[in-house]
């Protein structure tokens, strides 16, 4: 069974990533309104794999015996400057969300509560993927400039991104 104080970083942690979902929805619906869908598409599905994070961890949190409080979810950014500017507002979310995870691994360990370090290197793994992937974007945006023939070849080949539930996550 969890501790009260990693339940209480759970929960917080469950309702961050449900922001991470509202926030990339809000960027997405910024590109939306550009006409450039498969920068929409992307951000669609990355709303969609955050909102499975935030099932993950209620699911965990319930099977260790605790309990999850669903909180309200914070405003999130709605009005962006650039494409560069929403990748950055991403890339530095990313890198929060990253360490509290590890915040929460941290207490884990000092609590010797194995089975929730064991829990979160799935979350490890992924944020590792997630800011790899969104570092990559984001370099590449800055090459491209104001080249927009380049733009809309990228935004082709995030048009073919789709959601598909990890497979680890059937083990969690
Ligand atoms: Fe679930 Fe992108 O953090």
């Amino acid at each position: 069974m969890i501790s009260k104080t990693i339940q209480q970083m759970l929960n917080e942690q469950i309702n961050r990533e449900m922001y991470s979902a509202n926030l990339y929805l809000s960027i997405c619906s910024y590109f939306t309104d550009m006409e450039l869908d498969g920068f929409a598409n992307f951000f669609k599905v990355q709303s969609d794999e955050e909102l499975f994070h935030a099932k993950k961890m209620f699911d965990y949190v319930h099977n260790a015996g605790g309990k999850v409080t669903v909180m309200s979810v914070a405003q999130p950014i709605t009005a962006f400057d650039s494409v560069v500017q929403a990748f950055e507002v991403t890339q530095a979310h990313e890198q929060n969300v990253t360490q509290t995870i590890h915040a929460i691994v941290k207490q884990a360990i000092a609590e010797n509560d194995f089975t929730t370090h064991t829990f979160l290197q799935w979350f490890i793994t992924e944020q590792l993927e997630e800011e790899a992937l969104v570092n990559n974007l984001l370099k590449k945006l800055k090459m491209i400039g104001d080249n927009s023939s380049a733009l809309y070849l990228l935004n082709t080949e995030l048009a073919q991104r789709t959601f598909s539930p990890p497979s680890a996550a059937k083990q969690g």
